[in-house]
């Protein structure tokens, strides 16, 4: 017995020196010292032996268990020495190490436009709204006069929301001038931009998202020549004095009359090029005179006040603000392209 104990001892020692982590040095532990571990399993034969035997053994046992524990402890202590010695290392910071180059970003061209845009309407006393792309179509459309089966209501224009044909993506921030009437005093002068959706596809020109500013006036005696002369003063402040622009009638459901606006082609004068498909003109936006039906939806005596309104995109102008000439180059964000401005 006495020289299998020994024998334990001396594997059980090397076993303990040589672990290599916490969990295999603690399972050493259960191995030899546990309630079923190998020491105690020898120590359940003492019965057997003879009582000279038993005290010498006995003694030997405890022996080899101070042993084991000392073994143990003092592993321990070299795997947690080394551990920290590696955690050390691994979180030490060399303050001599240059730092990392951060890139700066850069403005968005189209939003340096937005910017000017705001600039030019806010000197004027416009405020700034901002509203939801996630919009009711009686917004969107009903209360904007567009009635059910009106063609820009088509499933295959717009986004609606699985089969709820209530809810949208708006495809124009006129939805905004409801918001406006609804919740501002008279008299009313706003900007929203904002980015709209519709079933188009990508080209050169078009995209499913993009972004429109919506503007609106209401006031009392309100008339074209102003919407005419506001948009004209907007047009040379953004592209410089001399700016030549033209309107053309055209037809909305919310306005009475309607009209669009263009501005010469930056690219060819006005000779006609790929930029401008060969017409000399960019459109820049929709306006009219608000249709009486949609102040009075909205609780506006149209007998007392009368107002004007325009959607511009916010791309063609961009495009036309900072020569341009690809649509697809705004939504790319390549940065190389984005420095330039
Ligand atoms: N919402 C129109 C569009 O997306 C643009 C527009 C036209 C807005 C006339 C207006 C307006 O406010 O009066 O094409």
């Amino acid at each position: 017995m006495k020289a299998l104990m020994n024998q334990l001892r001396e594997s059980a020692v090397n076993a303990i020196l040589n672990a290599d982590s916490p969990e295999s040095l603690d399972a050493l532990r259960v191995k030899y010292l546990g309630k079923k571990g190998e020491l105690t399993a020898i120590l359940k034969q003492m019965g057997k032996l003879s009582a000279q035997e038993r005290p010498v053994m006995g003694q030997l046992a405890n022996q080899i268990r101070a042993e084991l524990e000392q073994a143990i402890d003092q592993t321990r202590e070299k795997l947690e020495a080394a551990a920290l010695e590696a955690r050390l290392e691994l979180e030490a910071v060399d303050v001599t190490v240059p730092g990392e180059d951060i890139r700066i970003g850069h403005k968005h061209p189209m939003y340096k436009a937005l910017d000017e845009i705001k600039d030019i309407f806010v000197g004027m006393g416009f405020t700034v709204l901002d509203g939801p792309e996630v919009e009711l179509a009686s917004y969107n459309f009903d209360k904007l006069n567009a009635e059910e089966g009106h063609p820009s209501r088509d499933w295959s224009d717009t986004f609606y929301f699985d089969t709820d044909s209530r809810v949208m993506l708006r495809s124009q921030t006129s939805p905004m001038q409801v918001r406006a009437m609804e919740t501002m005093p008279l008299p009313i002068r706003i900007v929203a931009p904002g980015r709209v959706y519709r079933k188009d596809e990508v080209d050169a020109t078009h995209s499913p998202m993009f972004h429109q500013v919506e503007g609106m006036v209401i006031d009392k005696n309100v008339t074209m020549a102003d919407l005419k002369g506001t948009l004209n003063l907007v047009m040379q402040e953004l592209f410089g004095e001399g700016t030549v622009t033209r309107f053309r009638p055209h037809h909305f459901p919310f306005t009475e009359p309607s009209c669009e606006m263009d501005v010469q082609c930056h690219k060819c004068g006005g000779k006609g090029c790929p930029t401008c498909k060969g017409e000399g003109w960019i459109e820049v936006l929709g306006a009219g005179m608000i249709h009486p039906k949609v102040l009075e939806m909205s609780g506006i005596d149209s007998e007392e006040y009368t107002g004007w309104a325009f959607g511009m995109g916010l791309e063609r102008l961009a495009m036309r603000r900072f020569k341009i000439s690809d649509l697809r180059l705004i939504f790319e964000n390549d940065v190389r392209f984005l420095e330039q401005f």
